[in-house]
């Protein structure tokens, strides 16, 4: 027994003696394996075990476990201080030039599109405008019947109006949901609904689908000096005091008496150009006093009640704001156009 006793204790001693010279980590492992081992020393020693007496193997045993986990310990510790060592050396030998560029992040921006339309529903919210929505697809009655278009109107034709294979259509306008609002809703009623219309239609102004803002106002006593202040107001914050606009006489079935204005073209100053069709202005918005066979269809008592509306062509505004001389570039989404906005 004493000679398996001192074997151990010297594998003990010797084995810390080594643990505690290694450097590596390879080494480190090494050892280990030397030591405890399958076929280490440590199995070695204890192969004399079969030969004790039964009353001194517990006793044996209990030593070298004690040994065992004396010697792991040991290796552990040294295995957690070598790697913070190495991991020390290798953060002390990398740096970090810091003269070299970074890297540029860019930031996305609200497409042209997006900030007009913002712009002119913070400008109609100043003036009392709350903002509605209608649906793309309407029926012939909401985009055309109710808002007295004639069954032979131009505007109907198959070449302007996107029809469905149901009888559906496209809206060609913002104007239905001047219905669904005063359906919905009793006057009075002052709101602007932004969104996107629909026409067979493409060229360097046009495109088959645009954005337009309604607006609607329908109160005692509305009158178009109110509808002109408003859009005068409206037209000398978006565009500056110095935009040249006129108000022409025009006509839409759905308001009495129509008008359609026009603001100088940008490109060529009103001389007339290919983007102005040679007239010098380009129109940007319909308006008029809504026309009562409109509130026949909705059950607004006309005699009791005025209202006015009014549809603003988003992309010819946003065109003119930004100098942009043709609409298909919003369209395209260019990265290189759209980050100059
Ligand atoms: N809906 C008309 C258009 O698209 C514009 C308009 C709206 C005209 C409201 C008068 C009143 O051209």
């Amino acid at each position: 027994m004493s000679s398996i006793n001192d074997q151990l204790a010297q594998l003990q001693t010797d084995s810390l003696a080594k643990i505690e010279q290694v450097t590596t980590l390879l080494i480190l492992e090494d050892i280990k394996t030397q030591i405890l081992g399958k076929t280490g020393a440590l199995t070695e020693i204890l192969k004399g075990l079969k030969d004790l007496p039964n009353s001194e193997k517990p006793i044996i045993g209990q030593l070298a476990n004690t040994v065992k986990t004396t010697l792991t310990t040991a290796i552990d510790s040294k295995r957690s201080y070598l790697e913070e060592e190495a991991l020390a050396s290798q953060l002390a030998q990398t740096t970090i030039d810091i003269t070299l560029p970074g890297i540029a992040i860019t930031i996305g921006k609200t497409h042209p599109i997006t900030q007009t339309i913002d712009h002119i529903v913070s400008l109609c919210k100043q003036l009392g405008f709350s903002v509605a929505q209608g649906p793309d697809i309407e029926t012939e009655y909401t985009n055309f019947e109710a808002l007295n278009v004639p069954k032979n109107h131009p505007a109907r034709d198959m070449q302007d109006t996107f029809y469905m294979k149901n009888g559906n259509v496209l809206r060609t306008h913002t104007s239905p949901a001047q219905i669904h609002a005063m359906t919905a809703q009793k006057p009075p009623i002052k709101i602007i609904v932004p969104g996107k219309v629909y026409r067979c239609d493409a060229d360097v102004t046009h495109s088959p689908m645009f954005h337009q803002i309604e607006g609607l106002y329908v109160d005692k006593n509305v009158t178009f000096a109110h509808l002109k202040g408003t859009l005068e107001w409206l037209l000398k914050e978006l565009f500056g005091k110095n935009q040249k606009v006129r108000f022409r006489p025009s006509y839409f079935p759905f308001t009495e008496p129509s008008t359609e204005v026009d603001v100088a073209c940008f490109k060529c100053n009103g001389d007339g150009c290919s983007l102005c069709k040679k007239t010098g202005w380009l129109e940007i918005l319909g308006a008029g006093m809504v026309n009562k066979n409109v509130f026949r269809h909705v059950d607004y008592d006309a005699e009791q009640f005025t209202g006015f509306a009014f549809g603003l062509g988003v992309d010819r505004i946003a065109m003119l704001k930004f100098g942009i001389s043709d609409i298909r570039l919003l369209y395209e989404n260019d990265i290189r156009f759209l980050k100059q906005f």
